[in-house]
């Protein structure tokens, strides 16, 4: 959504900017990016939620930093219209191709022109003239430096680290939903509270108060233990329960099994997540659905005998 608003934006004072250029500018895409960030989860999280063109700023100024350059960019206008940033961003980037008239020319439209030629010459088609630089064009400049960003981004390709970036990637993305999840579940006030959905269900117990919260009376308690649960099958028992349930309100969980939910081990296996990870997915969002189209048609009851 955010980098096509920027391609908007960006888009009318010239002929065609490459949109591809902005779909790099996340950790999935580009798990070197966090080069740029400590190794720590926060640091992370807060990278991914980042705009592109913060990414963009954190990405030139880590280059930079290295580079030698004194001063931080802020912004892709008046912090780029001399032209300098660029001339020490492309030599780090692209030391082949380096023009030492680039930072020796007094003149910003002169080093606006080289710095376009040794774009050019890395690989980057022309699509901005001196003069967008020195005017300091913000949208014409970004899409400068995602373009060069796309050409070559100078990252590490220490694949020790990008594992890392795409295990964190993964582990990000489902704290998130897990969050998400967990949040629901405790504002339906059921007894129990759940600290971490994918622990917590586990027992089937919560699940269990949850199918009675949304379809009450769905549940045979007289079949279900309440944890601290001892032996290992009345887990699977109230999983069971809660799979049954699940098929009676219609649920698509036709490959869950009681005991799939009991494991809850986070091996990969559909995509990123492990099968039982995936098979909870599905039923939370089954259960989230539920309940919402059951609000859903009860406003339109009423409506209806209004
Ligand atoms: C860009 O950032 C600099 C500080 O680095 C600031 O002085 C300048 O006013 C900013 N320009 C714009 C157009 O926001």
């Amino acid at each position: 959504m955010v980098f096509v608003f920027i391609i908007c934006v960006a888009a009318p004072s010239c002929a065609w900017v490459d949109i591809s250029n902005y779909k790099d500018l996340n950790l999935k895409k580009t798990p070197q990016l966090v080069e740029l960030v400590e190794d720590s989860n926060a640091d992370v999280e807060e990278l991914m939620g980042l705009a592109p063109e913060k990414v963009l700023l954190k990405w030139m100024n880590f280059h930079l930093n290295k580079a030698g350059y004194e001063k931080t960019v802020a912004n892709f206008s008046s912090d780029v219209k001399d032209g300098k940033a660029y001339a020490y961003l492309l030599n780090v980037l692209a030391p082949e191709f380096c023009n030492p008239l680039t930072l020796d020319t007094k003149d910003p439209v002169e080093r606006a022109k080289l710095v376009l030629d040794h774009a050019e010459r890395m690989g980057c088609k022309r699509y901005l003239s001196p003069k967008d630089i020195t005017e300091g064009s913000t949208n014409l400049n970004l899409a400068f430096v995602a373009q060069i960003f796309h050409e070559r981004n100078g990252l590490s390709t220490d694949s020790k680290k990008i594992s890392f970036a795409e295990r964190m990637t993964d582990d990000v993305q489902i704290s998130r939903e897990e969050r998400c999840f967990r949040l629901w579940i405790n504002s339906l006030g059921i007894e129990s509270y759940v600290n971490n959905v994918f622990e917590d269900v586990r027992t089937g117990w919560i699940l269990l108060e949850v199918l009675d919260k949304v379809a009450p009376g769905s549940v045979n308690w007289k079949h279900a233990s309440k944890p601290p649960i001892k032996f290992p099958f009345r887990k699977v028992e109230n999983c069971n329960q809660v799979v049954k349930i699940g098929r009676q309100l219609k649920f698509s969980v036709v490959n869950l099994g009681g005991n799939d939910i009991v494991q809850g081990n986070k091996k990969l296996i559909v995509g990123n997540l492990s099968l039982s990870l995936f098979f909870l997915y599905n039923f939370l969002i089954n259960l989230i659905c539920f309940t919402s189209i059951k609000e859903f048609s009860f406003v339109l009851h009423f409506y209806y005998y209004l």
